[in-house]
């Protein structure tokens, strides 16, 4: 498949065109005798050769490492920085660039929860390298924007350290589906930021890290997969509904008022109230602000923001969902098996 159609934002297709998972027989050698016998032995050196080869390729870190290179965007060339138009950009929107900016560089409090707490995962682990490098040139292009045009409004690094946090220890796979809907989400506030703004160049940047975004949820999504396939039997149904649950509530959340992103869950809970990413910023009010006053994310767009999880959630759990009523139900059957 060509890569380039990641661009059409239909988040499962974009990764739906390779086979997730293969599953690999490891004998077990118990019976040390065969070692002494020199024709078995040399089977299963082979065998052993093998089977550590096809694990290594079936690293989702790998195939997603060669996908996300392939379409990475780079500073210098892919980013227009001549097509500035300095007539269009307000205050309001320059401010808006620098929160932005803060916001992405809390990948790296993110990046450490992730690394803690998924130690026995050493592909999903790696894939974190990938996923941390790319959140924090998101903060880097938006940093540089405003270098060149608002100096004024760089955040300063103690503005940046300071969403520097711990997050207490949560459920692996639930924040990873978490996760997953905060980039879906966060796919749809870019596009639309991109849309509100008026000047050229900072429209190209936002549409370009909405890209990004829409390729971590794709990444995420596969590893909502992984953990499906490996479940131990009869575990399958009891993750399907965790991972239900954790979509219903963050797909729900706009229509009630309050759109759920990790930035602004609480994490901590010895710092509650002031323990989410959101609390950290200088205007620990603006999400909402930009969302309901600035860009105008309306009832059409948090109804794309469910479409888009309801349509991923169906090719996860193979089952046609259409409404967050479906996904309700859905998640109760899971519960009643
Ligand atoms: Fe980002
Ligand atoms: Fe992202």
């Amino acid at each position: 498949m060509a890569l380039r159609a990641f661009e059409s934002l239909v988040i499962s297709e974009l990764f739906a065109s390779r086979a997730l998972e293969s599953k690999v027989n490891v004998p077990t050698y118990s019976n040390s005798a065969n070692w002494r016998n020199p024709s078995i032995s040399v089977t299963l050196q082979r065998y052993t050769r093998r089977v550590v080869f096809d694990r290594s390729i079936n690293m989702l870190y790998t195939e997603l490492f060669k996908d996300l290179e392939s379409v990475r965007w780079n500073m210098s060339d892919d980013v227009p920085w001549a097509s500035f138009d300095p007539e269009k950009l307000s205050d309001e929107q320059a401010r808006t660039i620098k929160l932005n900016a803060i916001t992405e560089w809390s990948a790296l409090p993110a990046t450490e929860m992730f690394l803690r707490d998924n130690r026995d995962d050493s592909d999903f682990s790696a894939f974190m390298s990938i996923w941390f490098y790319e959140e924090q040139k998101h903060s880097l292009v938006l940093m540089e924007y405003l270098k060149r045009y608002r100096p004024d409004m760089v955040p300063s690094e103690d503005e940046l350290h300071n969403v520097r946090f711990e997050f207490d220890p949560a459920p692996a796979l639930e924040t990873l589906m978490m996760h997953f809907c905060g980039e879906i989400r966060l796919n749809h506030w870019y596009r639309r930021a991109a849309e509100w703004h008026t000047e050229p160049l900072i429209k190209h940047i936002y549409g370009l890290i909405a890209r990004d975004e829409a390729r971590h949820a794709g990444a995420y999504l596969k590893y909502l997969k992984r953990s499906i396939t490996r479940a131990a039997a009869g575990k399958a149904n009891e993750i399907k509904a965790g991972f239900a649950k954790i979509g219903f509530l963050m797909a729900a959340s706009g229509r009630a008022g309050k759109p759920l992103h990790p930035t602004n869950l609480h994490v901590n809970k010895a710092m509650f109230p002031n323990d989410t990413v959101q609390s950290k910023l200088p205007d620990p009010e603006w999400l909402e602000h930009w969302l309901d006053q600035q860009i105008n994310f309306d009832k059409e767009w948090e109804g794309k923001v469910v479409k888009m999880i309801l349509h991923n959630l169906s090719t996860l759990f193979g089952k046609s969902l259409e409404s967050l009523a479906d996904l309700n139900k859905y998640r109760k059957s899971l519960l009643a098996t």
